[in-house]
């Protein structure tokens, strides 16, 4: 693609060549994110090829298998099944040089098909292993589901890191009393709250509308209550409470506005969602709420490789006591071959659909 005009090509482009220190990785399959769709629609500010070109190869969500070990390379052999980690650090400040750009103080990191770095939508990618987490074989089916939830394990540290201000936990030290909504039932959404009930936490994720069949099944399985939000959230409230933690995946400023009455005194805040519509009227009454219930707002976005290799621990675990949800995350599979097909699953999202592969094969 070639940001910020909108659109995507499948082109023949030259492959890097193997320096010393790296590896090859022969890419499996990508997965798709609503990210993807905004770089490619031209709608993301953060969207910008590498210096000096004006095209970049999309893709931040893979899978693949390292086909050959550079010299100066240790740690990864032939065949290993690796994902690569999709932000890089500035090379300035302390968090970056520690494996943290998730943190970059100045704001310089780049991201892989999104900002300045070329992305994983390419049959092979040329790479150092310390940005390769090595994925076990018997998790080759759900694997590429670890790049979302890396975001998603970094976003439940820093809300158990913050709510560690207060006695967070429960008379049982668990969480088991502690309620969390999730909005918007997106990938991001149903990971989430798995998460969040991996965690012990009792969770509801709403939707404005009747709750899809697929959903039904995956939230029945894992213990989320759903809950239909098109007429706001006041039934939520009567029936359940006030929220100790909300994670807003919508990034709709006007469903943001309409959760606040739902924040209990310490509750925490998650803005995950980015979206480029909606609009909040903050007035200084509500500033005056959220200081005297000493609510924690925190923006999250991005997971380093310690989220990659505990999101594939999770997914392990999952695999065994929620079988049927966790197949059921992967909505479907497009060969990269069928292009036309590629292109209309990158402009928009299909009735139904959770997360969609693209196969190289
Ligand atoms: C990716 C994150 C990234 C964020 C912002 C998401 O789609 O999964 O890792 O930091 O976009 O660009
Ligand atoms: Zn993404
Ligand atoms: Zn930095």
């Amino acid at each position: 693609m070639r940001p910020p005009t909108p659109g995507v090509s499948f082109e023949d482009v030259p492959e890097p060549s193997m320096v010393p220190g790296t590896v090859k990785v022969r890419i499996l399959e990508n997965g798709v994110c609503g990210t993807d769709r905004e770089v490619s629609a031209g709608r993301l500010l953060t969207a910008r090829p590498p210096p000096g070109k004006d095209w970049m190869i999309l893709g931040h969500e893979a899978l693949g298998q390292v086909e050959k070990v550079g010299e100066g390379t240790s740690g990864l052999e032939e065949g290993d099944l690796v994902m690569p980690i999709n932000r890089r650090g500035c090379g300035q400040c302390m968090n970056c040089q520690m494996g943290r750009p998730d943190h970059c103080e100045t704001g310089g990191f780049r991201e892989n098909g999104i900002t300045e770095l070329d992305g994983f939508m390419s049959e092979t990618l040329i790479e150092q292993p310390r940005y390769l987490v090595v994925v076990p074989k018997n998790l080759r089916d759900i694997a590429i589901l670890a790049q979302p939830l890396s975001d998603l394990v970094k976003s439940v540290d820093e809300m158990l890191h913050v709510q560690g201000r207060l006695h967070f936990q429960c008379e049982d030290y668990t969480l088991n009393c502690r309620r969390a909504l999730v909005t918007g039932t997106g990938p991001i959404g149903m990971l989430v709250s798995m998460l969040l009930r991996t965690y012990g936490m009792k969770v509801y994720a709403a939707n404005r509308r009747e709750p899809k069949e697929v959903e039904k099944r995956i939230f029945s399985e894992v213990g989320v209550q759903y809950y239909n939000s098109s007429s706001g959230y006041g039934e939520l409230y009567k029936e359940a409470g006030g929220m100790d933690v909300i994670f807003d995946t919508t990034g709709k400023a006007d469903v943001i506005h309409s959760l606040l009455p739902l924040l209990r005194n310490n509750s925490f805040l998650a803005f995950f969602g980015f979206s480029s519509e909606g609009m909040m009227n903050l007035t200084s009454l509500d500033v005056q709420r959220l200081i005297f219930k000493g609510v924690a707002m925190v923006g999250l976005a991005n997971g380093q490789k310690p989220h990659f290799e505990r999101a594939l621990w999770h997914l392990a675990s999952w695999k065994t006591v929620w079988p049927e949800a966790v197949k059921m995350l992967i909505t479907r599979e497009v060969r990269v071959q069928e292009f036309d097909e590629v292109k209309r699953v990158l402009e928009r999202k299909e009735e139904g659909e959770i997360k969609v592969k693209l196969i190289w094969s």
